[in-house]
């Protein structure tokens, strides 16, 4: 059985950091850095410069793959690219990546699913491989949520920020068991009926009902973390790192009380990076990977919910 393995993964944020109390200044927002950190978990944010595009993030988080995976782009087969936030309505900003990769082969898409749309890249990219359609993967989530922000809207404007994250993937012979190397499951999940939400509006202003939101993600992520769990026959015990998007600290910690997981088992970044959209998840999967946290070997459990509403898991052996 063939199962993909994550080879390398990397990282980029933009360098202009905004902390809550300079946005709430900036933007003359009617809050407080005690109010955003006790409601969210977030400190500050990244804010990708004028003129930096997604793509240009995204190349940056998808050649910091590349290096810790030890490989050149030219053995890339297939380029899957997450987010919401593309360069251009069309072509896929994962074609411009591969262009700035140096590649003159393979193929390249792009995948909108909100804030799932990592774990949705993450189980397009397995599928493609474990159908013998490619050998290797760069999978990216990328976004400049920025963008989108109504910056008066104190509801959602002190929530995002700007970055991207990659994995390299290689396809290898497993033996179909959950002592395999790589992707062990992954469940996609998608309910339009919550489509109004969490949308953009006729600005291409994010607008969302936060607690709505917030209770359904609750019980969303609650439901598939059980579904892979089940899936993989794997106890809650057995799982050394939880590495949820990051869209609010207190999302993250009910999933982690559900699990039984103590705190310094959950990587969470949203302190640093706030909500991120597709990046969260790579970004926060790439910081743990490179601080010695996350080991081979190791059972990682990823969770994501987003506009859509759309929601995902997946369980993977480092
Ligand atoms: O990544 C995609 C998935 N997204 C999510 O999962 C986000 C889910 N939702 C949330 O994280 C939370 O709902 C929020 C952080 C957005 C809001 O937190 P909340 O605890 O649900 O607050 P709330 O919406 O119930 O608002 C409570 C109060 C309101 O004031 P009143 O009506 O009680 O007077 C809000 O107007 O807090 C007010 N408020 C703020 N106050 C200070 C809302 N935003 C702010 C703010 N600063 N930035």
């Amino acid at each position: 059985m063939i199962r993909s393995i994550i080879l390398g993964c990397g990282a980029y944020l933009p360098a202009q950091i905004l902390t809550n109390d300079a946005l709430i200044k900036m933007r003359g927002l009617d809050s407080s850095d005690e109010w955003i950190e006790r409601r969210t978990g977030i400190k500050q944010r990244h804010i990708a410069a004028e003129g930096e595009k997604t793509s240009d993030m995204a190349t940056k988080a998808a050649s910091a793959a590349l290096a810790d995976a030890g490989i050149d782009s030219g053995s890339i087969d297939m380029i899957v690219l997450a987010t919401t936030t593309p360069d251009n309505v069309f072509p896929a900003c994962a074609v411009r990546v591969q262009a700035n990769l140096g590649m003159e082969r393979g193929f390249a898409f792009d995948i909108q699913a909100v804030c799932s749309g990592f774990v949705y890249a993450l189980a397009m990219a397995d599928n493609a491989l474990r159908a013998g359609q490619a050998r290797r993967a760069l999978v990216i989530g990328a976004d400049v949520l920025s963008r989108l922000i109504d910056w008066n809207d104190r509801g959602t404007s002190v929530l995002f920020g700007d970055g991207a994250g990659a994995v390299v993937l290689e396809a290898r012979e497993g033996h179909g068991t959950v002592a395999d190397q790589g992707i062990l499951s992954a469940h996609l999940h998608a309910d339009g009926r919550h489509y109004e939400l969490l949308q953009t509006d006729a600005n291409a202003f994010i607008r969302m009902n936060g607690q709505e939101v917030f209770r359904h993600a609750v019980a969303n992520l609650s439901s598939v973390v059980d579904e892979a769990l089940a899936a993989t026959g794997l106890k809650p015990e057995e799982i050394d790192w939880l590495v949820p998007h990051q869209a609010n600290k207190r999302i993250i910690d009910g999933t982690g009380k559900k699990l039984g997981l103590p705190p310094e088992r959950i990587v969470t970044t949203i302190a640093d990076h706030a909500n991120t959209s597709a990046a969260s998840i790579p970004l926060a999967l790439a910081t743990a990977a490179h601080d010695g946290r996350i080991k081979r070997g190791q059972i990682v459990l990823l969770d994501a919910m987003g506009g859509g509403f759309t929601w995902g898991a997946a369980v993977v052996r480092w």
